[in-house]
């Protein structure tokens, strides 16, 4: 949908010109399941988006209505619910309720979302409704608040007012994306780098149509897990704040003290953490085999040792290996369904396309979607 339209529908439902505000989904290239544990994530923001249509009305209330998304919503801003309605609404009531906590002064707004992120497939269509609700109410306050600040906040509003424990990246990289570019995250200090996509590569991020049940209970399982493991490395190493403090050398040294499945996770987040690192340093330096060997590795010890992945997603990233122009692949986000992103070079990227969801289609029996996607920018006001 095009501004002028999201505008001119909300003249027409509201009887007012909005203001218009975009925030992107994303894929991670790596860096998965660090995020909550201070280490190091290496995201991009992509083509979809969240828009926010708003303008101010002259009581308390809050209305939200979409298109996309079904029931229409009405609060008082006085009186917002103080947690999950278990609604789509969740995730911009969620910000109001946080920008409440921390002292904003909100007025009553009429609100058109526009959503085009896929929903489910773990490209973080939460955190882009978020981030694009935190930009539409913060414009009819007096205070404007630095990106960093706004990716918090949604944060916030996702693990105490939605409940989901997640970490900073999704919120992060849809704040501040930036086109051509992956993004190296320290979310320990949120410093970061932009890191350049080679030439001619596309994102090729295939979604395989499942979400299994799972999700939202393992992530939070896997998160109580991280910190057991971080507890008990902290008895060898007082220092250890998270599993980001964790060498792999205190990590194998002391493979039999710690259970098993403990282990495991810990494993796979201190490999991955210099995975991270790796991919970065390779991924500027054009070196797309070196990124590719470990993209291969990552979905491996995501699929092994953190035990996020699935049938499908396995069969996803296997039905890539040996097509023309694949330069690597692996499951992105959270896991138990969801996406694989394929580094592919442009010119074999429509065919690779076409021959990963035949390979799939026919391992699965079912259809794929399959996005040729580029790195976009951030969040931004359209108008
Ligand atoms: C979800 C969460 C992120 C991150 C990923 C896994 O997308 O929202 O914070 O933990 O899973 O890397």
């Amino acid at each position: 949908m095009k501004t002028s339209e999201l505008s001119q529908h909300f003249e027409t439902t509201f009887g007012s010109r909005p203001h218009i505000f975009r925030a992107p989904g994303r894929v991670n290239l790596i860096g998965e399941h660090t995020d909550y544990n201070d280490g190091f994530v290496m995201p991009a923001a992509v083509g979809f988006s969240t828009y926010v249509a708003i303008a101010p009305r002259p009581d308390r209330k809050l209305k939200i209505h979409s298109d996309e998304f079904s029931g229409d919503f009405e609060f008082d801003l006085d009186r917002l619910p103080e947690k999950r309605t278990g609604a789509w609404c969740d995730y911009v009531v969620g910000v109001a309720w946080v920008l409440r906590q921390q002292g904003h002064q909100l007025d009553g707004a009429n609100l058109i979302v526009h959503g085009e992120v896929p929903i489910g497939a773990g490209l973080s269509s939460s955190a882009a409704l978020e981030v694009s609700s935190a930009l539409a109410l913060l414009s009819l306050t007096p205070t404007s608040l630095p990106l960093p600040d706004v990716a918090k906040l949604c944060r916030r509003a996702e693990n105490e007012f939605v409940g989901a424990k997640v970490g900073i990246m999704d919120q992060f990289v849809s704040c501040m994306g930036k086109a051509g570019h992956a993004f190296l995250l320290d979310c320990r200090s949120l410093e970061y780098k932009f890191v350049p996509i080679p030439a001619g590569i596309q994102l090729v991020v295939c979604n395989t149509m499942v979400k299994h049940d799972l999700a939202t209970g393992a992530y939070n399982t896997r998160r109580e897990e991280c910190e057991a493991g971080a507890r008990a490395f902290a008895r060898w190493d007082s220092s250890i704040r998270a599993l980001r403090d964790v060498s792999v050398e205190l990590l194998d040294q002391h493979k039999n003290d710690v259970p098993a499945t403990i282990w495991k996770r810990c494993s796979h987040i201190v490999r991955e953490n210099q995975r991270t690192l790796d991919a970065a340093r390779a991924l500027t330096a054009g070196d797309l085999p070196e990124v590719g060997k470990l993209m291969r590795e990552s979905h491996n010890s995501l699929r092994d040792l953190y035990e996020v992945s699935c049938r499908e997603l396995d069969i996803m990233v296997e039905s890539a290996q040996g097509l023309p122009g694949f330069c690597g692949g692996r499951m992105t986000g959270g896991g138990f369904g969801g996406c694989t992103i394929n580094l592919v070079r442009e010119e074999n990227a429509e065919d690779f396309a076409k021959q990963i969801a035949e390979r799939y289609r026919q391992a699965t029996g079912i259809n794929p979607q399959v996005y040729l996607c580029s790195a976009e920018d951030g969040a931004e006001a359209l108008s």
